[in-house]
């Protein structure tokens, strides 16, 4: 019976993010990886897939998926762990009670329902003058438009929509699970033109309706269907259906506030328009866009909550290894859709004259802070190490090319620049050295799989990389347990990772023996010796 409810808990959590709140992850490829918490083991031996949504942890050999953990981790059973998670997800275990054909069949009337409203929404557009002008005239949107995101108009009158729904067979009950009523049983939506949600594959799933009248007042702008079984916010991409192909072609994505916004833009030729519910993106529409193209392109607005947007952002790309970018050229209009009112080519020339988003993110601390000060100096110099030490350590153009446009910026040499972040750098490891030093002689996780993939799989890895000595059962453990069902490119595709993880963990442990030798330097007094070992650091910092 809880098939259902476990199936949309499952695709609403991410597994990692449930184990997360346990146990410290780390991510390792594909895959991440952490502590065992019910061995001893003193590498890492607990992975967690999050493609697959399953864990395994080779120490004490249990795995399966997010329930069977919190079962395991809680020692409680499945119902309480079934209720645990629902609550997490926000998913009304009632609602999936029955049988799975039972919820099936619910959600297939939701869909009905949604449909019709669509349709109904359309047909009130059409008998509308008034809104027409609106939606034509005003909001300049074409005939192919408007058919294509299927807009439409919820009257004002009465209870229309909910009567015509009742009429054709369906519960208020349904009318309420769709997320299509307000607390009183009658329309929600009233007197606002309809803009129907749509999941990937272009079934409605909910409607965001924008008020018309512009006198209207005590209402807010946008007013949205709230969560239901068919709609999540956290993960619903505005556009997506319609941009899909588009996305996969040009092989770049442009993710815009406003729903408005994608709408205007396709109608401008740029298909590859998208939005999430305002600037909210999480997690969730990155892994989405990461599965589409790396080349993401952010275009919000360069206030206080655009910039806010793009860090957070930032700092959640560094794990998928995506290219961020910024537009911002808007010439002085307010968002994509005024852009295009004044000249659609401005929009298309825009969006193909994107900059690195840490670039853009600098910028807008320059602005904010005035260099002049010792106040606003620090401010900039603080914010500025904040987001460099984010970049991903193995990039070191990318490093150096910021560390340079900064200490340029505050009128400082590169090497001062530097010299302050080997100071940090020597205290970082000084702090991890006691957990470093368990590494060193051990062969990581990364080697391991690694391995497992060139000795059991059909991976390659470049000449010069020499792998440690390892057990064959390991390895065929590993990859079976990992690897077995993954395509020869998959394969490759993670060696490659691996291999750049296991690269920057060399280079980890070599700075990690070089900063004892510089804490014994330091001890010594030997200045030196240890402004040598600090040459050699700097040296090892922009090593790839
Ligand atoms: P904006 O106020 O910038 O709206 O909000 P917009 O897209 O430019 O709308 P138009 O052009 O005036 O029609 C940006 C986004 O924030 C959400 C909507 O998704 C909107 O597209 N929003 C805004 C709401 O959900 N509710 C609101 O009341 C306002
Ligand atoms: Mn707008």
């Amino acid at each position: 019976m809880n098939d259902a409810a476990k199936e949309e808990i499952r695709e609403r959590l991410a597994v990692e993010d449930v184990i997360g709140q346990y146990i410290e992850l780390k991510r390792a490829g594909r895959n991440l990886k952490g502590h065992s918490p019910w061995g001893t083991d003193r590498t890492p031996s607990f992975m967690v897939s999050p493609e697959k949504g399953i864990w395994h942890d080779f120490s004490s050999n249990k795995g399966g998926d997010i329930f069977s953990f919190v079962m395991e981790m809680e020692g409680i059973t499945f119902r309480e762990a079934l209720e645990k998670l629902a609550q997490q997800a926000g998913v009304e275990l009632k609602r999936y009670s029955g049988d799975d054909k039972a919820v099936a069949e619910r959600k297939r009337r939701l869909y009905e329902a949604l449909e019709l409203a669509t349709k109904y929404f359309q047909t009130c557009l059409v008998r509308n003058k008034a809104v027409c002008k609106y939606v034509f005239y005003e909001r300049h949107l074409n005939r192919g438009t408007v058919e294509n995101f299927r807009i439409g108009y919820a009257p004002m009158s009465g209870n229309a929509l909910t009567n015509f729904l009742k009429k054709r067979g369906f519960s208020a009950q349904e009318l309420e699970d769709a997320g299509l009523v307000n607390r009183f049983g009658g329309d929600l939506f009233k007197g606002r033109m309809m803009i129907p949600l749509m999941d990937q594959g272009g079934r409605v799933i909910g409607f965001t309706g924008r008020i018309v009248d512009a006198n209207a007042k005590d209402t807010p702008k946008y007013l949205n269907t709230p969560e239901t079984m068919l709609y999540n916010k956290g993960r619903h991409i505005f556009g997506l259906s319609q941009a899909r192909d588009a996305i996969r072609r040009s092989e770049f994505v442009v993710v815009v506030e406003g729903n408005m916004d994608v709408i205007s833009s396709h109608q401008a030729g740029v298909r590859e328009a998208v939005a999430t519910a305002g600037t909210a993106m999480t997690e969730n529409h990155l892994k989405a866009f990461s599965r589409m193209t790396n080349d993401i392109r952010l275009a919000y607005d360069g206030d206080e909550a655009g910039v806010r947007a793009a860090e957070r952002a930032i700092a959640m790309a560094s794990k998928f290894g995506i290219y961020l970018s910024v537009i911002d050229d808007y010439h002085g209009c307010k968002d994509a859709d005024e852009l295009i009112q004044k000249d659609a080519k401005l929009w298309q020339e825009a969006v193909q004259s994107y900059r690195p988003a840490l670039e853009w993110i600098l910028e807008q601390y320059e602005a904010k802070y005035n260099l002049k000060t010792e106040k606003g100096f620090q401010e900039y110099a603080k914010e500025a190490k904040r987001l460099i030490d984010g970049i991903d350590a193995s990039d070191t153009v990318l490093r150096e090319k910021y560390e340079r446009m900064v200490s340029k910026r505050l009128g400082i040499s590169l090497e001062a620049f530097r010299a302050k972040k080997v100071r940090q750098e020597v205290k970082r490891l000084k702090k991890g050295a006691a957990v470093v030093k368990n590494t060193t002689s051990e062969i990581s996780r990364a080697e391991k799989n690694l391995a497992a993939l060139v000795t059991c799989g059909k991976a390659k890895v470049e000449d010069g990389l020499v792998l440690g000595d390892l057990e064959r059962a390991e390895l065929e453990l590993i990859f079976e347990e990992q690897y077995a069902s993954w395509s020869a490119e998959e394969q490759q595709r993670e060696a490659e990772v691996l291999c750049r993880t296991v690269t920057k963990e060399r280079l980890a442990q070599r700075r990690q023996e070089l900063s004892v030798r510089i804490r014994e330097a330091e001890e010594n007094h030997d200045d030196e010796l240890l402004n040598q070992l600090m040459a050699e650091m700097n040296e090892l910092i922009r090593e790839k």
